[in-house]
């Protein structure tokens, strides 16, 4: 019964808050339609991201990982471009009935969470088969939600972040959300650098390009 309250409210609420939130960002409006929406960041975690978006014109944003936020990363960012990356097929198909397929593309993940520890001095191994869509482009602003990483069998985020720090642009940012976990912790203090900010009271990790340091080989 509270379950179908909630999918009506979701189903006839839904646009209307990505709309008014994506209009009109604030803690308020992105707080109400987190609730509506079944969105998995914090609130705090979706200001900050919003204020990096929209410090940046015509923000090129790259997420990797479709969700319930997917939406609104669309419509907050209406006068850029935003691309999702998903290897979950299911998933992508829930989500593209959403928001159209044409911003998501298939990426596959070759690695297990289990294998972070040897992983993180294989390069070789972190690097991903990414369109060239992706590949020959420079993010302003990098969001790395997924893969799932909390069982051993799941890929981890070793790619996703790895891949962050190559494909921002000089004066972007990078987000990687749940570093309270060994791997994410690891991987973006060996690749994004130790100078970042933490997003208060929160598992999302903030980094700026200026601050990481630049691997050999890595175009700047
Ligand atoms: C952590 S979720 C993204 C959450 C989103 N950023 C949010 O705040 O709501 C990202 C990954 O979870 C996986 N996933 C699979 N089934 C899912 C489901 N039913 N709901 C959410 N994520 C799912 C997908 O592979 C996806 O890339």
């Amino acid at each position: 019964m509270y379950d179908a309250a909630r999918r009506m409210i979701r189903h006839w609420l839904g646009r209307p808050a990505v709309a008014l939130a994506a209009a009109f960002p604030n803690p308020l409006t992105i707080a109400w339609m987190r609730a509506i929406c079944w969105i998995q960041l914090t609130t705090a975690e979706l200001v900050a991201v919003t204020g990096a978006i929209r410090a940046c014109p015509r923000c090129r944003l790259l997420v990797f990982g479709v969700g319930n936020d997917s939406p609104y990363w669309l419509a907050v960012n209406r006068d850029g471009t935003t691309l999702f990356l998903e290897h979950d097929l299911p998933w992508r198909e829930a989500v593209a009935a959403e928001i159209g397929a044409d911003p998501i593309l298939t990426v596959a993940y070759g690695s297990r969470l289990d294998e972070w520890p040897e992983m993180i001095d294989q390069p070789s191994r972190l690097s991903m088969n990414l369109p060239p869509a992706v590949r020959d482009a420079r993010w302003d602003v990098i969001v790395v939600d997924a893969p799932p990483g909390r069982q051993p069998s799941h890929p981890g985020r070793m790619q996703s972040i790895y891949e962050s720090s190559r494909l921002v642009s000089p004066t972007g940012h990078v987000f990687v959300h749940d570093c309270h976990r060994p791997a994410e912790r690891a991987y973006t203090d060996r690749f994004l650098g130790n100078r970042m900010t933490l997003v208060s009271d929160s598992r999302l990790r903030h980094y700026q390009s200026p601050t990481m340091p630049r691997l050999p080989g890595v175009p700047s």
